[in-house]
């Protein structure tokens, strides 16, 4: 059976704080958030991140099968009017049993047509961490290019990681050029 893309609500609210703890403890260089940052929050605050709205400043889709989350990923927008045709893929995380199945690929998909379907929007951003190969590669082929790699973007353990910066334009006929 492969997985169903689709958009979390509040109902999945406690099975995306378990999926993303274990994203930031096992992988701390990818996340800025950390699991003692985020596991204090309550639950509300999960729910309200799930929350379907009808103009929700953050989105999340998962691939889902049954009530197992196998990986997830988000898009937020900005609000401010001058930055209102930006948005940010965030929380991309599969769990290494689900890997290489095409699932992030999916997600990807499925962030990028929501983007698209919102008349403001004209582009995704998101940053990935400098080594982060197999995320880069993935976002690279899905059409994000790259615009800049930001030096100590997060601290990691003693040191600092650096964060790539990739963009992706969302094609609007009535689009600026
Ligand atoms: C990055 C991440 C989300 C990718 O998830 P994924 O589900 O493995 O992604 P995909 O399966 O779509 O693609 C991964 C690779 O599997 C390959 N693949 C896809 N479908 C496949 C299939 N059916 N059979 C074999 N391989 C397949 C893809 O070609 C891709 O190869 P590439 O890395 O050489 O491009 C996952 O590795 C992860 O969660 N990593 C840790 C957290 C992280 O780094 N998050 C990103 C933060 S920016």
């Amino acid at each position: 059976m492969s997985p169903i893309i689709q958009r979390l609500t509040r109902h999945h609210a406690s099975a995306y704080r378990a999926l993303m703890l274990e994203a930031y403890r096992l992988h701390a260089d990818a996340f800025t958030s950390t699991v003692s940052e985020r596991e204090t929050l309550p639950m509300g605050w999960w729910e309200r991140r799930l929350d379907s709205g009808p103009d929700p400043d953050e989105v999340v889709f998962a691939a889902v099968e049954g009530e197992k989350l196998l990986g997830v990923a988000g898009l937020s927008v900005q609000r401010r009017s001058k930055a209102r045709h930006k948005s940010t893929l965030f929380g991309m995380y599969v769990p290494l049993a689900h890997r290489g199945r095409g699932i992030g690929e999916q997600l990807v998909r499925a962030v990028l047509a929501y983007a698209q379907a919102q008349p403001q929007l004209l582009l995704v951003q998101l940053t990935v961490t400098e080594g982060n190969s197999g995320a880069q590669g993935l976002y690279a082929r899905l059409g994000f290019k790259t615009f800049g790699v930001e030096p100590l973007a997060v601290a990691v353990g003693q040191g600092f990681v650096a964060k790539v910066h990739m963009w992706h334009a969302l094609s609007k006929a009535d689009a600026p050029r």
